[in-house]
């Protein structure tokens, strides 16, 4: 039955993990994927959700969460004095994390929008291009970033946004954008806001990062919100996964504002129907403890504080890491480390460079030149920092 299957070719960031398990070097460092590591480079429960964790014990797991994740989801990104919270006109369901929410977007665009494409920025996350692929929805590519600056494009981005036909979607990263850590500022988000209006093209948000650019969940909202305030109607992806260290779990949301009520009843509903086919309705555990965090005071106090030591961390690393660079007297211009924000450096290293940190240094990153900065430590940083001057010294 099977026999002219071929291997599917590895993921270009879960490949990377998969790798780095199967070395035995003890000075193997992991900096590919995008998860939080702490000072031991181990991954981190938070306080906050083993607290959760204590508290869901024992309730009865009737799927009834759902509708609180979707309700305190939606307050986390909007606001939570956002006139929509109140309102009935946006279509929210509960999502398999960051990537469920785009792929269940990307069936629904396929479905009721069946002679669109999806622009996403150069660079984006690798996995957008294989959801929308495997949604069979077109892409096509907007200029988000100048390799020669190490900074945004942002002439050439509005271009791309200006010559787009009239009522395209886009995909936007409203916070730390990955892989790059380069976000538009506020400003500039008001410029986008302005000529996706006149456009009428729509917006679609893939928040995977909230939290991690500034160290504030609601800072990180601004750019989504500046759409709002601008009455736009918008489609956004939530994810858990990264701001609540939840990888296991998989919890996230899909949510799309809506004209007005009634259309919202119908984009739920369609919205439903499509995950019944897929996996019906996501687990429950995740979705009660990312609940139980957003619905108490106390807890999510908890985890507002451990957000902000989560990035501090990581910035902490992005200066030792420049500071011990420049010690060495590396030729190279680091500056973009402590620029960038997030949970990514996007170095500029060159495949042949990441090709020589992997075989002799036994540091692993994306073939793109991507740090997870979330995997350097004080234990690592120094190793780290001599293995980038050595590859890089001409
Ligand atoms: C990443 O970019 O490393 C993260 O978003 C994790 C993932 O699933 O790819």
């Amino acid at each position: 039955w099977w026999q002219n299957v071929p291997i599917a070719p590895k993921d270009p960031i879960l490949g990377v993990t998969e790798t780095f398990m199967a070395d035995t070097n003890p000075n193997k460092i992991n900096l590919g994927v995008g998860s939080y590591r702490d000072e031991e480079g181990k991954p981190v429960v938070l306080q906050c959700v083993r607290k959760a964790a204590a508290l869901i014990d024992g309730e009865f797991q009737s799927g009834e969460s759902d509708l609180s994740l979707v309700v305190e989801s939606v307050k986390l990104a909007y606001g939570e004095n956002s006139d929509l919270v109140q309102e009935t006109r946006v279509a929210g369901v509960p999502a398999l994390s960051g990537t469920g929410a785009c792929r269940l977007f990307a069936e629904f665009q396929r479905r009721f929008q069946p002679e669109s494409s999806i622009y996403l920025p150069i660079p984006t996350w690798s996995n957008h291009h294989t959801i929308w692929r495997d949604a069979l929805v077109p892409q096509r590519t907007y200029r988000y970033y100048d390799s020669e600056s190490k900074s945004l494009h942002f002439a050439a981005l509005m271009n791309d946004i200006k010559n787009a036909p009239e009522r395209s979607l886009f995909l936007l990263h409203p916070c730390a954008h990955n892989p790059t850590g380069i976000d538009p500022s506020e400003e500039q988000w008001r410029e986008i806001s302005h000529l996706f209006k006149v456009k009428k093209h729509f917006p679609f948000f893939d928040m995977a990062y909230q939290g991690f650019a500034t160290g504030d969940l609601q800072k990180d909202a601004k750019a989504l919100r500046i759409f709002l305030s601008d009455g736009h109607l918008i489609g956004c992806a939530q994810s858990f996964t990264k701001n609540m260290g939840l990888s296991g779990q998989r919890v996230g949301c899909l949510s799309i504002v809506c004209a007005d009520e009634r259309q919202a009843i119908a984009v739920k509903s369609q919205l439903q129907h499509i995950a019944r086919a897929m996996y019906s309705k996501p687990p429950v555990h995740g979705a009660l403890l990312v609940s139980k965090i957003l619905n108490d005071q106390d807890l999510k106090a908890l985890w507002v504080h451990e957000v902000k030591g989560m990035v501090d961390r990581i910035s902490r690393m992005r200066t030792t890491l420049h500071v011990k660079l420049e010690k060495l007297g590396s030729s190279v211009d680091w500056k973009h480390i402590v620029k960038q924000i997030g949970m990514f450096c996007y170095s500029g290293l060159k495949p042949e460079h990441v090709d020589r940190l992997t075989r002799e240094f036994h540091i692993y990153m994306t073939y793109d030149g991507r740090l997870s900065m979330a995997g350097v430590t004080t234990a690592n940083v120094d190793y780290l920092a001599n293995a980038l001057y050595e590859v890089t010294k001409s």
